[in-house]
C-alpha cells in the first residue's frame, strides 16, 4: 500500500504492507531514531512524536500515520538543546545507556516544550521509558536542572 507521512518535517512516500508498525518501517529508512526492545509498549525506548504527541513507535501501524507528523529524535541531534543536555549529564555526572538515551531525550525534550509545565510533571516523563541504567533520582535532576536552563532563556 502507498503511505505517505511526513518524517522530521519532509514529506515521504513508501509502499509497504499496512500492517507493518511504524518502528520497523523507521528502522527500513534507517531512521536512527530510538532502541527497539519490547515491540510491545513495555519499554519505551522506541518513543516517538505524532503530530506533537508522545507515542510508542512499535504500537503504531504505518496504516495509522497516513498523512501524520512523525517526529523522532534525529530533528533535534546535533543542536543547541541536544548539546545542553550532553552538558548537563556532565556536570550531574549522570550517564545514559545507549539504548534509553534517544527516548530519554525526546521525553525530556517533549516536557521543557511543554507550555505551563511543572515539576510535578517530571514523574509521569520518567514512567514513559523503562530502563535500568539511571535512577528516577538523577534522572529529576536532570530534568530539574534543564527546566532552569530552560526558564533562564524564556525570560
Ligand atoms: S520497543 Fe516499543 S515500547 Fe519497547
Amino acid at each position: 500500500m502507498r503511505i505517505q507521512f511526513f518524517l522530521n518535517n519532509e514529506s515521504v512516500e513508501t509502499n509497504v504492507p499496512p500492517h507493518l508498525r511504524l518502528s520497523a518501517l523507521l528502522d527500513q529508512l534507517d531512521v536512527p531514531s530510538s532502541y527497539l526492545s519490547c515491540h510491545s509498549g513495555a519499554c519505551g525506548k522506541c518513543l516517538i512524536l505524532l503530530d506533537g504527541h508522545l507515542i510508542y513507535s512499535c504500537l503504531l501501524t504505518v496504516f495509522e500515520i497516513r498523512h501524520h507528523h512523525i517526529t523522532t529524535i534525529t530533528r533535534w541531534l546535533e543542536t543547541e538543546i541536544s548539546r545542553q543536555i550532553t552538558m548537563a549529564q556532565s556536570i550531574l555526572d549522570i550517564g545514559l545507556c545507549p539504548h534509553c538515551k534517544h527516548a530519554r531525550y525526546l521525553s525530556l525534550i517533549h516536557f521543557l516544550d511543554r507550555k505551563g509545565r511543572k515539576v510535578s510533571d517530571i514523574k509521569e516523563y520518567l514512567s514513559l521509558v523503562n530502563c535500568s541504567c539511571t535512577s528516577n533520582l538523577q534522572l529529576t535532576k536532570l530534568f530539574q536542572f534543564m527546566d532552569k536552563v530552560r526558564e533562564r532563556y524564556e525570560r
